[in-house]
């Protein structure tokens, strides 16, 4: 028998190509083809129109991402439901949106400028959200909420009587620690709505001013130093995601950067701009992430979280300036041929990037005795 013949027919999901690991396992492990919403690299924007096309009679459920991994751009949710009432109205179909707001569950409902993105439309029928993100709770916590009670599915639902009244279980193995639960519930009662307004402003805030003073350095004939890819002052995560200007030519890239940001205790992660393409007939293959921008690109990411003051921004600010600085005189020291100089310059500290070997200064500045002082 072929493959077809065995699985029979093969639903599809339509979703972004930056879908998280977790849909991956979904495609790869319930025999789902996933079908492909490229978005431009531009803020990560998606074309809603595409839709049309990618929806068809074994379509099980559009995704939207509210608050991507790369980015922190919000889908929007209300442009893909509009088109899915069309969609559903011209070919009598059913199909509904799943929101993932795994990132952004507990960040939209804080914002103001967001437009509705959940059961207020018509066509969104679940939303996941993940409780651990920007370290809110224990990791592992996670939320998902169906606007109908049939929709959870009676195959998944086991219940049982043995603990006295009737318990129901949705899980796949019975038993489940419930510390993430409580660690939430906590949260909700420590911070109330007011609470978690205030600490969203907050992350939101210092990723703007973080953002802003990015803005501000240049490289020597004044090109800016770093090109901004997040949705700015869109609504999205309080994320910030940049990359070295791809327009300057330097050796020095994203995964440099990261490397370099290291020795000043910062993680600042750096990837690819490419997906597994797992709508090939099961062939994986790495294929380019936006529409308009090569596989090989990338860029880097800083995740705001709550006790990410402005303290620890401004260190975080410092330490990339500073890098980017020595970068400038390394660069210029090489136009000049004089790497000699450079080799005898104190406080080097070498590291490996993409196979290459690059220098860069040593941390100088004394780093906080206590970073949590800071919060
Ligand atoms: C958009 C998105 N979906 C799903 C997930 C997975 O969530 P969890 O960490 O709760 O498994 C993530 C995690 O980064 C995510 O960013």
């Amino acid at each position: 028998m072929s493959r077809d013949e065995v699985v029979g027919v093969v639903p599809n999901i339509v979703i972004p190509t930056y879908y998280q690991a977790c849909w991956e396992k979904a495609f790869r492990y319930l025999d789902i083809k996933p079908k492909f919403l490229h978005p431009e690299f531009k803020k990560f924007r998606i074309n809603t129109e595409e839709l049309n096309d990618l929806v068809d009679e074994k379509t099980i459920m559009v995704v939207g991402i509210l608050g991507n991994h790369y980015n922190g751009t919000y889908d929007p949710i209300w442009e893909m439901d509009k088109h899915l009432t069309t969609i559903n109205a011209k070919k009598g179909f059913q199909v509904g949106l799943h929101v993932d707001a795994a990132s952004g569950g507990f960040v939209a409902p804080f914002q103001d400028d967001v437009p509705a993105w959940d059961f207020r439309l018509k066509n969104v029928l679940s939303i996941s959200a993940s409780g651990h993100k920007f370290g809110e709770s224990s990791c592992g916590t996670g939320w998902i909420v169906f606007r109908h009670r049939h929709d959870l599915s009676e195959h998944i639902e086991v219940e049982v009587t043995y603990l006295g009244g009737v318990s129901y279980s949705m899980t796949l193995n019975f038993s489940r620690p419930a510390t993430g639960v409580y660690v939430q519930a906590y949260k909700f009662l420590r911070l109330g709505m007011v609470g978690y307004r205030q600490k969203v402003r907050n992350q939101l805030d210092t990723t703007k001013a973080f953002r802003d003073r990015i803005r501000s350095l240049k490289w020597n004939h004044g090109a800016p130093l770093f090109e901004i890819c997040d949705p700015g002052d869109d609504p999205g995560l309080p994320v910030f995601a940049a990359r070295v200007n791809p327009k300057l030519g330097l050796k020095f890239d994203n995964f440099a950067l990261q490397r370099a940001m290291v020795q000043f205790h910062w993680y600042v992660s750096a990837y690819h701009l490419s997906f597994e393409d797992f709508g090939k007939d099961g062939a994986n293959a790495s294929t380019a992430l936006c529409k308009d921008e090569e596989k090989s690109a990338s860029m880097f990411r800083v995740v705001f979280k709550s006790n990410l003051t402005q303290v620890m921004a401004e260190d975080l600010f410092h330490r990339l300036a500073e890098i980017m600085q020595h970068v400038k005189e390394v660069e210029q020291a090489e136009a000049k041929k004089e790497l000699g100089r450079l080799n005898d310059l104190k406080d080097l500290t070498t590291f490996v990037s993409s196979g290459e070997i690059l220098r860069i200064r040593k941390c100088r500045v004394k780093l906080f005795a206590n970073p949590h002082s800071a919060c």
